[in-house]
């Protein structure tokens, strides 16, 4: 396993394991993905507030109470701030959110805070009071923000006092357009759209760690764009760029994500401990720039 340092002790692993997927599962399945992420140097874990409905932050806590020393070794980041059809950086919201949180995982305090997706008739001011709020009270050791532009980010930064320091957005071979754009600067074709903003040229620059989402889904939850009859190509080149590193066609395109010089941190999904295993062998390889490229190409991308 590969080792981030976005400023905890211990260093952060490259591959999370999201827990978004968790809600549902049974006691056994629970402590099988868990165990194997530990075994696997998986250190860190994304939540959030609303996944399964709060149900897999329960399974978490259950978890942690089910194995005595496992917390203290751990990163635990939670995200807040949706509910309802709607979205809430009011202070009231942020910090009931949390309670929340602390509550169903049965921890004193979470390690990361992310602000979920942005609103729009947010106060910088007012998340500012609710984050000092949290973090005097060591509810919240650092925060940082999820689906946020560049700008987004500096207008929060005009009240918030602590560093945010990471943001995590969706990117996979398939849906990169974080690279895409940055790669047709000056054209009139889709492909030079910017939609984030610049926000990986920001990121590099006030060194924000990206936290990817969904690394093997094709579109918003459109299903795994591996061994899937509609990329043959992509899975082609996967394949044989695996091979040659004894990694799967998962495994390979998570190698893709981790050899960006970002130093991007990859969120898996996966409740499957084989799937994890194998994205996890990806933070063991770098792919060549010329095998980057040739994935990226096989995925259906053009250069210009
Ligand atoms: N910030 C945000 O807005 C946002 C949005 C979405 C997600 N997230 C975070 O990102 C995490 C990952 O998202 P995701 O679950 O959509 O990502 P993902 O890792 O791309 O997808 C996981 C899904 O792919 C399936 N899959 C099928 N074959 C697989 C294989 N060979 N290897 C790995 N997975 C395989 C998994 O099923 P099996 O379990 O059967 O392997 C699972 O259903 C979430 O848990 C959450 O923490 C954040």
């Amino acid at each position: 396993m590969k080792y981030l340092n976005i400023g905890t002790a211990p260093a952060a692993s490259a591959v999370s394991l999201g827990c978004m997927r968790m809600a549902g599962l049974d006691e056994k399945r629970v402590d099988a993905i868990m165990d194997c992420a530990l075994e696997n140097g998986i250190n860190f874990f994304d939540h959030a507030d609303i996944y399964g409905g709060g149900q897999s932050e329960v399974l978490f806590g259950e978890y942690l109470k089910r194995h005595a020393g496992v917390r203290d070794k751990i990163i635990i980041q939670t995200k807040c701030a949706i509910r309802n059809g709607q979205y809430d950086f009011s202070k009231e919201h942020i910090l009931s959110a949390v309670e929340g949180s602390l509550k169903r995982l049965g921890v004193d305090c979470v390690d990361f805070l992310l602000l979920h997706r942005p609103d729009t008739l947010m106060e910088p001011e007012e998340v500012a009071e609710a984050f000092d709020e949290l973090e005097s009270a060591g509810k919240v050791r650092q925060f940082g923000v999820s689906n946020h532009n560049a700008m987004q980010i500096e207008l929060l930064k005009t009240a918030v006092r602590q560093p945010l320091k990471v943001n995590q957005l969706q990117f996979s071979v398939t849906e990169a357009g974080m690279v895409t754009s940055g790669m047709n600067v000056n054209m009139k074709n889709a492909d030079s759209v910017m939609h984030d903003g610049g926000f990986l040229e920001y990121s590099r620059i006030r060194k924000i760690t990206i936290q990817t989402w969904s690394p093997f889904q094709h579109g918003f939850f459109g299903g795994n764009f591996v061994d899937n009859k509609d990329f043959p190509e992509l899975n082609a080149k996967l394949a044989e760029i695996g091979d040659r590193y004894g990694l799967s066609k998962t495994g390979t395109a998570a190698a893709w994500i981790l050899r960006h010089p970002a130093n991007m941190q990859l969120i898996a999904g996966t409740m499957n401990p084989d799937h994890l295993s194998d994205v996890c062998k990806a933070a063991d390889v770098t792919l060549s720039r010329t095998e980057w490229y040739e994935i990226y190409r096989a995925a259906g991308h053009c250069l210009p």
